[in-house]
C-alpha cells in the first residue's frame, strides 16, 4: 500500500482524465484556494515577492497567487504531473491567467527538488500536504526547503494536530468536518513536538500560526528561516 493516496499515479491521473481534478485535492475549491489567499497576504505576502507552493495540485490557491503576484514570481511543485497540467491547462486557461506563469515554474517531483527552480523564496506554502505525508517525508521537505528560502522567509504548513493527551496509535476525529486521522496512514496526525522534531537541526523558527480557520480542522505552522548557527 503506498504511504500517501497522491503517490498512486496512475489513480490520480485517472480520476483528473474523467474531469474531477478539483475533486482530487479535497473539493471545496473557492473556499481553501480564498482561504489560503487572504490568509498570506493577511501574512504580509506582497506581489513582489517570491512564492513556492509546494504540493500545489492543480492550483486550488495557485490561481488566486498568480493573480496577484508579479509575473512569474509563482512556483508551484507536486508529485502529478496530471495535476499540474490541469491546473495549467484547464484553471489557468479558464481564468486567462497562463500569460502571468512560464510553464517551467511547475515542476513535477515527489522528491522536494527546489533547487529545480534555480532561485531563492520569500514565501512558501503546503496546503494539506503534510496531512497526507510520513515524518520523514516532512523532514525531507524541511531540509530541503531551508536551503531555498531567504533568511527570514516564511513556511507556511497545515496539519493535523493530535492532542499531546492522545495516542498516536489510536484514530482520532477532527471538528470541524469529521475528519479521522492516523499515525501511521494517510491521512496522518501528528504531536506539535513532532513536527519540532522534524525541524530539529536545521535552521528553522517554528509556531503555531496564528488567525487560521479551515473548514476541515487543520491548523496552521508557520516556520521562519533563521540564520545558520
Ligand atoms: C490535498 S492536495 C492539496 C493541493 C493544494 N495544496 C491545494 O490546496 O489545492 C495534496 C497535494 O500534494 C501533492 N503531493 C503529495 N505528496 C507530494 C510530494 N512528496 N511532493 C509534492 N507534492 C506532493 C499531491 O499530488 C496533491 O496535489
Amino acid at each position: 500500500m503506498n504511504v500517501s493516496k497522491y503517490y498512486d499515479l496512475d489513480a490520480i491521473a485517472g480520476e483528473v482524465a474523467a474531469g474531477k481534478h478539483r475533486e482530487t485535492v479535497g473539493g471545496d475549491w473557492d473556499e481553501i484556494g480564498m482561504l489560503q489567499f487572504e490568509y498570506l497576504v493577511e501574512k504580509t505576502l506582497q506581489p513582489v515577492h517570491r512564492l513556492l507552493d509546494i504540493g500545489c495540485g492543480c492550483l486550488r490557491g495557485g490561481v488566486h497567487f498568480i493573480r496577484y503576484l508579479d509575473p512569474a514570481n509563482y512556483f508551484g511543485i507536486d508529485v502529478n504531473q496530471s495535476l499540474l497540467d490541469a491546473g495549467y491547462n484547464v484553471e489557468l486557461a479558464q481564468a486567462g491567467l497562463q500569460d502571468r506563469l512560464p510553464r517551467e515554474n511547475l515542476v513535477c517531483s515527489g522528491e522536494f527538488e527546489f533547487e529545480k527552480f534555480g532561485t531563492k523564496f520569500d514565501f512558501a506554502i503546503a496546503q494539506s500536504l503534510f496531512t497526507h505525508l510520513p515524518l520523514n517525508h516532512i523532514r525531507h521537505c524541511l531540509t530541503n526547503l531551508a536551503s531555498v528560502m531567504e533568511v527570514g522567509g516564511m513556511f507556511f504548513a497545515t496539519f493535523f494536530e493530535l492532542p499531546s493527551s492522545a495516542s498516536i496509535a489510536a484514530p482520532f476525529t477532527h471538528f470541524p468536518g469529521n475528519i479521522i486521522t492516523h499515525g501511521d496512514a494517510d491521512q496522518y496526525h501528528y504531536w506539535l513536538m513532532d513536527m519540532s522534531h522534524a525541524a530539529a537541526r536545521l535552521p528553522w523558527r517554528i509556531r503555531i500560526g496564528s488567525g487560521w480557520d479551515h473548514p476541515r480542522g487543520q491548523k496552521m505552522l508557520l516556520f521562519t528561516r533563521i540564520n545558520e548557527e
